[in-house]
């Protein structure tokens, strides 16, 4: 079979290409920990205020020296906000609605999820560079959906 030069140049080309994409997907799913949420916990929406945990959301150290972060997202604000969290620390957020549809993103980082209402979403990070963060609602929730901007900061891991 006789396959033209230029034929074979776009061959290669289109090859190429796919290699070079799903090698993307595959190197950042491995290199930065992202992964799809597979935790699936319900929680009563229309009764966190009389949730032990989201009735007052907060940052808790455990005595094994685990951090978790409840969160709770109304329209337009995070709570708690800040958020302090230790560098170098696994941190695992749980973060659910009051009320709609939410985004919870801490901006430079993989820490990403939706807060649906009704549901609780669950994801460990470690922050390796203390600093401020920005979080963000990145799902349209309402007119004023643009100014739902919390802050998280990353202590140095002495404190
Ligand atoms: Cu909350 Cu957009």
């Amino acid at each position: 079979m006789n396959v033209e030069f230029y034929e074979k140049v776009w061959m290669c080309a289109a090859v190429g290409l796919l290699v070079l994409f799903l090698g993307t997907i595959v190197l950042t799913a491995a290199n930065d920990a992202v992964h799809p949420p597979s935790h699936v916990e319900t929680v009563d929406p229309m009764a966190l205020a009389d949730n032990p945990e989201f009735g007052n959301p907060a940052v808790t150290v455990h005595t094994d020296g685990s951090v978790v972060v409840s969160v709770v997202t109304t329209m337009y604000s995070f709570s708690p906000d800040p958020i302090v969290v230790p560098a170098s620390r696994p941190v695992t957020f749980r973060v659910t609605s009051a009320d709609v549809l939410h985004g919870f993103q801490v901006v430079g980082t993989n820490a990403n999820a939706m807060a649906i209402p009704g549901y609780v979403s669950q994801f460990t990070v470690t922050f390796k560079k203390p600093g401020e963060y920005i979080v963000g609602c990145n799902e349209y929730c309402g007119v004023m959906h643009h100014n739902m901007v919390g802050k998280l900061i990353v202590s140095k891991e002495s404190e």
